[in-house]
């Protein structure tokens, strides 16, 4: 699978957001933290942003949900201009993610389920094969700018092991702490979209950036 980079907006300058996203649009996906203040100790955007964005580039929208009962609010998300709409496995019922899993899909949307970095591998076992892309977090969820946690490597390795049976076609993103040294070894263990915030957004030239993430 080819190997992408999705800049976080966290670590941008959001009175200058259209700048700043114009910034990295040499990256394949613009990566969205959406945070509830209950799911994560942290708050930060939410559904008007999200369409401003939309209207703002023509780049692919991965809105990363860090809030409680995302079932709740993934159809919005999806009309505000999201393409695919992650969210976590802890923040919902079973029966509730199968839900929010179809209404993103009825939205004709890719969708994603991630993991906090205390879940097991096997907490995505009964939602694999409905899925475009499973998140694996590398630091715990809330803040940018944290170090990467490398004995989340075996987990990608379980997961992609499991989904080359499963569905192959489904990718594995990670995100937190990614830079030009850790993207190597995530790329080893079978992670392909690598989101980088702070790696991004701290340096003058984005699009070195994004390149050395890329073919580190
Ligand atoms: C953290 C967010 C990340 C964050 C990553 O909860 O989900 O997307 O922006 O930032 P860095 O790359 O600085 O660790
Ligand atoms: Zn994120």
């Amino acid at each position: 699978m080819k190997i992408m980079v999705a800049p976080s907006i966290l670590s941008a300058d959001f009175a200058n957001l259209a700048d700043e996203i114009a910034s990295v649009s040499s990256a394949d996906w613009l990566h969205i933290d959406v945070m509830d203040g209950v799911f994560v100790p942290n708050i930060s955007i939410g559904i008007p942003v999200v369409a401003s964005i939309r209207k703002a580039t023509s780049m692919f929208l991965d809105v990363h949900l860090m809030i409680t009962r995302p079932e709740r609010y993934v159809a919005e998300f999806c009309r505000a201009g999201a393409d695919l709409v992650v969210f976590h496995v802890e923040a919902a019922q079973p029966q509730d993610i199968f839900e929010a899993i179809s209404i993103v899909k009825a939205e004709g949307k890719r969708v994603g389920l991630s993991v906090k970095p205390k879940t097991p591998a096997s907490a995505l076992a009964p939602y694999l094969g409905m899925l475009d892309v499973v998140l694996v977090m590398t630091v715990e969820p809330g803040f940018g700018g944290q170090r990467f946690m490398d004995d989340m490597l075996p987990k990608i390795r379980e997961l992609r092991g499991v989904l080359d049976k499963v569905n192959p076609n489904c990718c594995i993103e990670v995100d937190g702490g990614i830079d030009p040294n850790t993207s190597r070894l995530v790329k080893d263990a079978g992670a392909t979209v690598l989101v980088a915030g702070s790696a991004v957004f701290k340096m003058e030239d984005r699009a070195a950036a994004i390149e050395s993430i890329r073919k580190s």
